[in-house]
């Protein structure tokens, strides 16, 4: 039975930060949703939520009774999703069981789930609370295109969503997606800093350099150029740009930090799912 056509029940464990992020857009982009919230801090997750989402509330799978789910989004921390699963195991006897747990391989998720369920496992990123993330999944052959387009409406309802053809590539691409919201950060960080010291007041340092990224983001986003592209549009040979990008562009700045920052985050990923698993 398809998961777009009828009423699809959807269990969603662990409504946090990004669980409820998730409960969101589902109940936006989804028109037939059942959507049922377990977690353990029900007036947590009621508060997150708000009142005008249409969810049921649950702390204890129990009461759920025998009742089964199309759909399960994982939602916990990494160390509780396989007990998460375990707990709700006896709804999801043939689900598609969609894991956001960070560092947490498929092969671990294994151990929580009933022989008939199918898993993929998804990355997605801070931006999903503003529904600008980058997720990236990645799921075995188990997988049907219907279950394929599923986690793709899921998870583009929070942003834009990419597949990857091999487990590893999630190490690598959290190095970027996952952390990369933390260099631009970083970046606003430091360009504030960089106007105080020219001169430029905390308040207006702080404007300038948020709307800075806001601007060149929505470019981004928006305008079909290349990073490349843009950047050349905007520094004209002998301007004021072309003299930062000089500096900024030093092979020992910012691409070798950069490829620093990337290679340290990615050997991190590794290691944390060595741990995990
Ligand atoms: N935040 C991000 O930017 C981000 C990005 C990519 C992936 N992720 C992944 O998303 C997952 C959730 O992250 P988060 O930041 O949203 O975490 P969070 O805010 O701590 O949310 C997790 C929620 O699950 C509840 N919970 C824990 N164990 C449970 C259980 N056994 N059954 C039911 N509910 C349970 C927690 O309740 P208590 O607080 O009472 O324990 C909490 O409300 C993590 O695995 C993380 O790796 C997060």
């Amino acid at each position: 039975m398809s998961l777009f056509s009828k009423r699809c029940s959807v269990l969603l464990i662990g409504c946090g930060n990004m669980g409820s992020a998730i409960a969101r857009a589902l109940n936006g982009a989804m028109a037939n949703l059942a959507l049922t919230v377990f977690d353990s801090d029900e007036e947590k997750a009621k508060r997150l939520l708000g009142e005008q989402l249409e969810v049921r509330i649950v702390s204890d799978c129990a009461v759920l009774g025998a009742e089964q789910f199309d759909v399960c989004v994982v939602a916990v921390k990494p160390g509780d999703a396989v007990r998460a699963l375990l707990s709700a195991q006896a709804n999801l006897q043939a689900s598609l069981i969609i894991s956001i747990a960070a560092g947490t391989p498929l092969s671990s998720l294994e151990r929580g789930v009933a022989p008939n369920s199918r898993l993929v496992r998804v990355m997605p990123n801070l931006a999903a609370s503003v529904r600008k993330a980058i997720s990236v999944g990645y799921a075995d052959g188990a997988m049907s295109s219907e279950d394929r387009e599923f986690v793709e409406v899921v998870f583009g309802a929070i942003g834009r969503f990419h597949w990857l053809i091999s487990e590893d590539e999630i190490d690598l691409a959290t190095a970027i997606t996952g952390s990369g919201p933390g260099y631009v950060f970083s970046f606003a960080q430091h360009l504030q800093q960089a106007a105080e010291q020219i001169g430029i007041s905390k308040e207006a340092a702080d404007l300038f350099a948020r709307q800075v990224i806001v601007g060149a983001a929505g470019l981004l986003d928006q305008d079909a150029r290349s990073p490349l592209e843009l950047k050349q549009a905007v520094a004209s040979p002998g301007g004021t740009t072309a003299a930062g990008l000089t500096v900024l562009e030093q092979a020992e700045a910012m691409p070798w930090l950069l490829r620093q920052a990337v290679g340290a985050a990615a050997a991190r990923a590794r290691e944390l799912a060595i741990e995990q698993n």
